[in-house]
């Protein structure tokens, strides 16, 4: 038997016995990924492809059929973007998208999502999910903030290895281990005005001090691949970036995995970019700059292959792409046990009843409570009649959020569309107003008015829902956004509510009512009407297919929200970007119309409960760079309920060479308290990680005072401070 199929033999001693059987083509061929709904035959009988995206149902085991039946019998690596649950595929679990869940704060629950996720990938068959992103979403105006785990780098860091460890488990031979890919790299969220895909201005400086971080945990994780960003970062397109994809994150970083390019990085280099004249000096650029697979530029075959013949690229650069990429098949199993789906077990566990457990309550931990005036929530046993109002009460849409059914990228005209039967589909969506009439106890009645379009501001029937509102002791109106104002190539200059909403809100806050909203939307809108004028604000994000069952679970008083904003939400468009690690500077925080505060920071949400902070205490005033800082703080609920608090705690280094954040997250405990209990809570770091990046683009931590900041949330006021000196 050759090495390379005998399983006794090391990943790494089949992929050189592999690479040493294959032909120029054949290696060609191995680093390309299309999409496989368009003449799959054709790229596995003549172009020996390494790779398909977006193909689901029955495709996936009938192509890797035909893959196995060629003369090296490589398998094809599938590739799907399950982002927030395995949501292109009919029946599966669909969670909130993954700006809601970073709220949730909690990794050990993120680490069941994406494990969940990866089983209901393989059993379809799929091998690879494009997630996490690892994008800085601080820019409210960019339509992809909804994929991002919000503004900071350090909790990004922490959700984005839990993710990571879901999706791969232990090993990747595990049998329900998939890839993970961490994207976009690097530096994407920060493209100018939020326009996507445009220019990131950032210098190598604050790429290290704020962009890589997250990517280097996720290296540190075992990511498997890296998917490079559509932008470029000053002047250098991400897939002809050699700086960034194999000085840093191969040979700095160590990275074995391998990088694939975003959607047709390689077409873009020369057709928008404009840094090649031709495709094939594109295809030239991208292979020395250190990508390895390429996403949908199908001419890259034909072009390597003429580029090689003339002798412009030398084939060790194929070997090396493709050494990383087939030890990565032979590590994920795919030549020994092929990973065909199951359809049995397909119908059976996607979105089952565990499964959807975790949906739910992943729903209920990524809700945030922005305001409850007069404790209006939980809602009081006194309300008979409720007026529920608005257009995201009843829209599947809005709530599954982007890349899951009905999004843009599964309607190509020329291929069939991915496998979406809703008259089928086993796993039905629960909308908040099935949620709120399945969970509302039997003496209150619910009226349903959806009140508005949130798009066409000529379809509305306001006067209705106002009268249904006067007919009721509370309404809750559910608004937002929706998926056509979110997502790749939809950035918004505006970030208001659309369509007729705002006029619907007025008009119900003149009936008098208590005023209860609830928004369903994939990121931050500008809201000060709201926040001045509701008696309750529940944030819910894209709360998936249990988002129905989770909002009514918090407005009956079932669950107490803890969630906290992974990102801060500005009074007006014209404060983006308000995130709260800004830098230092002399002309103060504000503008000529208003503060510079955002309306709700980073880090904020309520509770139904109260949590008082006391006795702040570090475990040493004077520290070593090698030793570890212990914070401790006593945190009692003073309230009614019991719940859970997400203890922040932010650093400032006073005065340092250059200038640092006014507030840095370094650390966070989630802690559950019943009424009237007090804990201690311990968070230690390690004063290694109370670092800048110098002006010679080096980590080191400068000895001098740091400020500790303990709290609720970003806030100042919220905050108790002391200092620590490091000493050199
Ligand atoms: C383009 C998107 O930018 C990326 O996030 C996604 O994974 C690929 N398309 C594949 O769908």
């Amino acid at each position: 038997m050759e090495i390379y199929k005998n399983p006794s033999y090391s990943p790494r001693e089949r992929t050189i016995d592999l690479l040493s059987r294959m032909t120029i083509e054949e290696k060609a061929g191995q680093m390309c990924q299309v999409d496989g709904r368009h003449d799959p035959e054709t790229w596995i009988y003549k172009k020996h492809i390494g790779s398909f995206l977006h193909v689901t149902g029955d495709e996936p085991a009938r192509l890797q059929k035909m893959a196995l039946e060629t003369r090296l019998g490589i398998p094809i690596l599938f590739g799907i973007d399950a982002i927030h649950g395995h949501a292109f595929q009919s029946g599966a679990t669909v969670f909130p998208s993954q700006l809601g869940m970073s709220s949730s704060w909690n990794p050990e629950l993120l680490e069941k999502v994406a494990a969940i996720t990866a089983c209901e990938v393989i059993l379809t068959g799929l091998h690879w999910t494009f997630s996490p992103v690892l994008c800085i979403g601080r820019d409210a105006r960019w339509g992809r903030v909804d994929e991002t785990f919000g503004e900071d780098p350090y909790l990004i860091g922490v959700l984005a290895k839990a993710m990571i460890q879901g999706y791969q488990g232990d090993q990747l031979s595990d049998p329900y281990s998939i890839l993970a890919c961490a994207k976009h790299f690097a530096a994407y969220g920060e493209t100018q005005g939020g326009r996507d895909s445009s220019e990131s201005d950032v210098s190598e400086r604050k790429l290290r001090s704020i962009f890589l971080p997250p990517f280097q945990e996720a290296v540190k994780a075992g990511c498997a691949t890296f998917m490079a960003g559509y932008n470029a970062i000053d002047g250098v397109p991400c897939s002809a970036n050699q700086w960034l994809l194999h000085d840093v994150l191969k040979e700095e970083w160590g990275f074995q995995g391998f990088v694939v390019t975003d959607w047709d990085n390689i077409g873009h280099l020369h057709e928008d970019h404009k840094v090649a004249a031709t495709l094939e000096e594109a295809c030239t650029i991208a292979l020395t700059a250190g990508n390895d697979m390429m996403m949908s530029t199908p001419t890259f075959y034909e072009h390597a292959l003429s580029l090689i013949e003339k002798g412009i690229i030398s084939e060790s650069l194929l070997d090396d792409a493709c050494s990383r990429i087939l030890e990565l098949k032979f590590k994920l199993g795919l030549f020994d046990h092929k990973r065909f789906p199951d359809q049995g077990m397909v119908s059976t566990i996607l979105g089952c009843p565990e499964h959807r457990k975790i949906a739910y309550d992943m729903a209920l931990e990524s809700m945030v409570l922005l305001k409850n005036q007069n404790n209006i929530l939980p809602l009081s046993k006194e309300i008979k009649r409720i007026a529920l109002i608005g257009p995201n009460c009843d829209d599947v849409q809005a709530q599954l959020g982007d890349w899951s059914f009905g999004a843009r990228e599964l309607a190509y005209p020329e291929v069939p569309t991915l496998n979406y039967h809703p008259e089928y589909d086993p796993s039905p969506i629960v909308t908040i107003l099935e949620g709120i009439k399945n969970r509302c106890p039997h003496h209150v009645q619910i009226a349903y008015e959806k009140g508005c379009d949130l798009l066409d501001e000529n379809n509305h029937n306001i006067e209705e829902a106002v009268e249904t509102a006067l007919a009721s002791d509370a309404i809750i109106a559910v608004v937002g956004d929706t998926n056509v104002l979110n997502g790749e190539m939809r950035d918004r200059a505006d970030l208001h509510l659309t369509g007729t909403q705002q006029k619907l809100l007025e008009a119900l806050k003149v009936t008098g009512k208590p005023l209860i909203i609830v928004l369903v939307n994939g990121k931050p809108l500008t809201i000060p009407w709201i926040a001045e004028n509701a008696d309750a604000i529940l944030e819910a994000w894209n709360p998936g297919m249990e988002g129905g069952n989770g909002v009514a679970s918090i407005l009956f008083g079932d669950f107490n929200p803890c969630g906290k904003l992974t990102v801060s939400f500005p009074r007006h468009v014209g404060q983006q970007p308000v995130f709260y690690n800004q830098l230092p500077g002399w002309h103060g925080n504000a503008y000529v119309e208003m503060t510079g505060e955002p309306l709700f920071p980073f880090g904020f949400g309520l509770s139904y409960t109260q949590y008082e902070y006391s006795n702040l205490m570090v475990s040493s005033s004077s520290l070593g760079v090698n030793d570890h800082l212990t914070v401790s703080v006593d945190v009692q609920n003073t309230g009614k309920y019991e719940g859970t608090e997400i203890v922040q705690l932010y650093i400032n280094d006073i005065f340092s060479s250059v200038t640092t954040p006014i507030k840095e997250l370094k650390g966070f405990q989630r802690i559950h308290l019943k009424p009237g209990e007090k804990s201690a809570v311990h968070i230690t770091v390690p004063v290694a990680s109370l670092g800048l990046v110098n002006r010679k683009c080096q980590y080191v931590v400068e000895p001098g005072v740091f400020e500790i900041m303990v709290g609720p949330s970003s806030r100042d006021m919220d905050l108790l401070k002391t200092i620590v000196e490091v000493v050199a």
